[in-house]
């Protein structure tokens, strides 16, 4: 049927085509989105792939209509949208089916940017458009939405075991050495500037929590520009949740009873803001956000009222324990809640980012400890172990000891697989993949999920979780029918619910060659502590130290983390002054292994943490090395902040590395070149610029004697005419004068490579020039006089090259437009979004050595922070910390090319982007409020924070 369709309508597609080309070329400025989707062709893909070709369609299986996008995500890699791939022609729309947009199908019921003039295509292409089959639409997104569909408790697919439960370590908690310095008596003055910087941050955050309060109650976030909400964590009052500690701890009690209120109304088993919750995010702003709270305001001996927090905690860590319901008990990381889609068995991602991953520990433990119950703790104590195997299996990492940025966490080997697989082909099989995997770029083999079937269908070979490099490219399903029958795994013989889906809802096969954790991606593996791993290193020491030291595995994994960053990633920068400070770098490895590395020097405001962690980690386990590294590493971010325009160290930037780390010499030559690498190159264009210049002059003066030469002659002719009788002159010009500007006219023609508009230029000079001789020649005496004076010479020189900038010129302008500090290379993301990091390593070196130097730098942060985020009801995010008042001053005598830039620079302050990230008062604020507080208030020999500052009770 459908076939004998395209063809029939052939010539409708190809001449719409032909408009669509047309339409391009006539009005670029028209909507190229409207004409495209006004233009769309089938909707299945064509069995005759020759049609398919001829009209460059593409398969995309429809989408179910999606909720609101999501602010701040460390990965997107699991989305169960396919990713729409750039260069294809047209383009499918996306099927709409709410009312939102008016005339379905992305198209407005009127098409107002495109004219009258296109009337008739456009009827012919709705002609094509209506007799195009209808769309599947899975049955499982089909959900009146009168009717809310709440999340249901699943009965388990791969259940553990009763004997098998990981149990909470038991015990006396063993001797850990102290975290905080021993404070002594404070002097009257040093007491009253302390108080007085109290009392501004708390005035702060009494200010962004007014904001939220009266704008924002109960949504996720404020947007303190424009004052309204915005919910990209489920809807659930992230603010709300996450600052409930801090208000508890600035004393801000009428706040906190209130918002505890609030608290109860909240409903985990329903998002109309998320089909899939962020199981991280959830994790440590939500969770990690009632049991500080509990932990902060009494804990087991809280008042009544308050339980209500840990009761929260449980019921949203009932929903999330079904992410952990996998054949291996890794988590799924983005969790489809929806019934329909939640009974069926899932299992983990190829691609699950490891800070996702490794970061759930502390909180599922802390409720274990809380509730008693082991099933939290064997939940993400199944995640340490696989790590530590990981961590310790000989080729397990590129870089021995630390984690690539994904894992594969599906638990099942490929490899293996797709050999068994490949050997149970038909000799014409074979064939088929072999045919397949050479054109493929990166050959892989078949995935576990794959069939001998899906393999003979043609089905994607690579196609697992519905996340592979293939898919990328392209994703075709098998059409529904082709869906193997589903048989009942032998652990689960009851549940024939249909045939079992991936995490992305894709049908999956179950039998699987079983494996641990491996490094996912393909061919490069990359390794940082910046942001989707920092936190699961974080995670270690403190985890440690959440079980009071019993489970000795997690000093172990630290040790090995922080000698393997040691070793691979840290670096001094260099900058002047010669200041001893450390970043961590980012490396990748192509082939799996430590022998070639590409470094990336990068100062990221995420990997500040990190001083935090090696003070921590340095203190608990006895290393005064890893203490010092640890202030180097928070004194390079404090430095990053006091360099910059604003104050603020940007989200992402490069630096400059030094060769060693205890001989580095300030080198601005050095910077010139890490900042312009082509400096030979722009030397060669300037000795090219020398001698084109050169002949550009010589070029010049012949010209104006030749022109000297011509005005003479005609001036001589004017003369000799003046002297005859008017009328005798009937052809105009002199013979004399018309030989010299054609002379003029040629030579620029010929020997010159001039410009069109230079050639436009001398021959309007040459018609004008024999005008007016015309017209002295007729009205003798009435002629414009001042032009004939000019000597045409002037006119018709050609244009000077322009010189190119030296490599200093080149470095020296970058540096003034971009406000670039002496140290830095690059600032690739100039933003700054309320981030902790910096503040939160400089409060952990205030508490472990004590120094009021720590107090001063965060003072200097906070100032500059404020200054720049205080909008008028709270704080908001900037798109740009490298504006200084100081630059509109800036001369614009360089030569720019950048227009960009150019605007840039006029901008005297840093714009706000309208957002308030829950972090700002859960974290920054309240770090910034513990530096100035007595250190006994949440002492880190009490409380251990997770990566959402919320502290928990360390066992005693
Ligand atoms: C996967 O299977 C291959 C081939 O059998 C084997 O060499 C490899 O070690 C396995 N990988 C893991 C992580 O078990
Ligand atoms: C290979 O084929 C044989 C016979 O059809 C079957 O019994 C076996 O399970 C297959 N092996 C795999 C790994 O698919
Ligand atoms: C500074 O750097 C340049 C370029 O890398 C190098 O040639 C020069 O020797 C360096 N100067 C010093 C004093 O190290």
């Amino acid at each position: 049927m459908l076939p004998l369709r395209i063809r029939r309508y052939r010539p409708f597609l190809i001449g719409a085509f032909i408009i669509l080309v047309l339409l391009y070329h006539v009005s670029q400025n028209s909507d190229w989105e409207l004409s495209q989707s006004a233009l769309y062709s089938p909707k299945k893909a064509p069995a005759d792939s020759a049609a398919k070709d001829r009209l460059n369609v593409e398969y995309q299986p429809p989408q179910p209509p999606k909720p609101t996008s999501i602010a701040r995500e460390k990965q997107t890699t699991t989305s169960a949208q396919p990713t729409p791939k750039k260069e294809t022609g047209i383009r499918i729309p996306q099927l709409k089916t709410s009312n939102e947009v008016p005339g379905g199908f992305g198209l407005p019921t009127s098409a107002p940017t495109v004219g009258k003039a296109h009337d008739h295509s456009a009827a012919e292409e709705s002609h094509v458009a209506v007799k195009l089959p209808d769309r599947p639409v899975p049955e499982e997104h089909v959900e009146p939405t009168s009717t809310k569909e709440h999340w249901q408790k699943p009965s388990e697919w791969f259940p553990v075991p009763k004997e098998s439960i990981i149990k909470l370590p038991t015990g006396k908690p063993k001797p850990i050495p102290t975290v905080q310095f021993n404070f002594g008596e404070e002097s009257p003055e040093a007491k009253e500037k302390r108080v007085a910087r109290l009392n501004k941050v708390r005035a702060e955050a009494q200010r962004a929590w007014s904001g939220y309060k009266k704008y924002a109650w109960g949504h996720d976030e404020l947007t303190p520009v424009t004052r309204i909400s915005k919910d990209p964590f489920c809807g659930w009052a992230a603010t709300l949740v996450d600052a409930l500690d801090t208000l508890w701890i600035m004393g801000l009690r009428e706040e906190f009873d209130e918002a505890v209120e609030y608290v109860k109304e909240l409903d985990f088993t329903y998002s109309a803001h998320r089909s899939e919750i962020p199981v991280f995010e959830t994790t440590i702003r939500y969770l990690g956000g009632f049991l500080g709270a509990y932990d902060v305001s009494g804990g087991e001996k809280t008042k009544a009222a308050y339980k209500i927090l840990l009761d929260k905690a449980v019921e949203l860590a009932e929903v999330l324990m079904s992410v952990f319901d996998t054949p291996n008990r890794m988590p799924i990381l983005y969790y489809n809640w929806r019934p329909s889609f939640n009974e069926n068995p899932k299992r983990a991602s190829t691609r699950s980012g490891m800070a996702e991953l490794g970061t759930l520990s502390m909180e599922f433990t802390r409720l274990a400890q809380l509730t008693g119950e082991n099933k939290y703790y064997d939940a993400v104590a199944r995640i340490t172990n696989a790590l530590e195997d990981l961590q310790n299996r000989e080729d397990g990492t590129a870089l021995p000891g630390i984690f690539p940025e994904n894992i594969d966490a599906s638990g099942c080997n490929r490899t293996a697989q797709a050999a068994t697989n490949y050997d149970n082909l038909s000799d014409a099989g074979k064939q088929q993949v072999d045919d397949a995997t050479d054109l493929d770029e990166e050959p892989q083999g078949y995935t576990a999920g794959t069939t001998v079937q899906d393999i003979q269908s043609g089905k994607d070979p690579l196609d697992l979780n519905g996340v592979t490099k293939r898919e990328l490219n392209r994703r075709t399903p098998p059409p529904r029918s082709s869906v193997p029958e589903y048989q009942p795994p032998p652990w689960k013989g009851a549940k024939n619910q249909g045939p079992p889906r991936d995490a992305q809802g894709m049908p999956a096969n179950w039998d699987c060659v079983p494996q641990g954790l491996v490094a996912g991606g393909w061919g490069s593996e990359s390794y940082s502590m910046g942001g989707s791993q920092d936190s699961a290193y974080e995670y270690f020491p403190k985890q440690y130290l959440l079980l009071g030291g019993l489970e000795d595995k997690y000093r172990t994994m630290h040790e090995k983390v922080s000698a393997a960053v040691k070793k691979y990633l840290l670096f001094r920068p260099m900058a002047p002054g010669n200041p001893d400070i450390l970043f961590s770098a980012k490396v990748t490895s192509y082939d799996h292994t430590d022998q070639k590395l590409n470094y990336e020097w990068e100062a990221t405001h995420l990997t500040c943490f990190l001083g935090g962690m090696y003070g921590l980690g340095g203190k608990i386990f006895g290393s005064p090395e890893d203490v010092e590294i640890g202030r180097k590493l928070a004194d390079g971010c404090a430095w990053a902040y006091e360099v910059m325009p604003t104050g603020i160290m940007p989200e992402y930037s490069m630096v400059l590395p030094c060769a060693k780390a205890d001989d580095c010499q300030w080198n601005q030559t050095a910077w010139y070149n890490a900042i312009d690498t082509e400096a030979e190159w722009r030397d060669e264009q300037l000795k090219k610029w020398e001698v084109s210049h050169a002949e550009w002059v010589q070029e010049v003066k012949m010209l104006k004697k030749e022109h000297a030469e011509a005005e003479e002659a005609a001036a001589k002719a004017r003369s000799e005419q003046e002297a005859k009788p008017k009328n005798t002159y009937q052809t105009g010009l002199n013979p004399g004068v018309h030989q010299g500007m054609q002379q003029d006219v040629d030579y620029h023609l010929t020997k010159r490579r001039l410009s069109e508009d230079d050639k436009i230029d001398v021959a309007k000079k040459v018609n004008k020039l024999e005008d007016e001789l015309d017209l002295n020649n007729n009205i003798a005496g009435h002629g414009p006089q001042d032009q004939q004076q000019k000597p045409m010479s002037e006119l018709l020189l050609p244009p000077e090259p322009e010189k190119p900038l030296s490599h200093e010129e080149f470095v020296e302008d970058r540096i003034k437009r971009e406000n670039i500090p002496p140290g830095f290379v690059s600032l690739n993301d100039k933003r700054y979004i309320l981030r902790p990091e910096a503040i939160e390593s400089v409060f952990y070196y205030y508490r472990i050595t004590g120094s009021p130097i720590w107090q001063d730098k965060g003072w200097r942060m906070f100032e500059s922070v404020i200054a720049a985020t205080r909008t008028d009801i709270a704080h908001s995010a900037i798109d740009n910390v490298a504006i200084a008042s100081t630059s509109t001053s800036a001369s614009t005598s360089t030569p720019t090319k950048d227009k960009d830039e150019d605007d840039n620079r006029k901008q005297t302050k840093p714009s706000f982007t309208d957002s308030m990230e829950s972090f700002w008062l859960a974290e920054t604020l309240k770090y910034f409020y513990l530096l100035f507080a007595e250190p006994d208030v949440v002492s880190l020999d009490e409380y251990v924070f997770n990566t959402e500052a919320h502290p928990f009770k360390r066992p005693t």
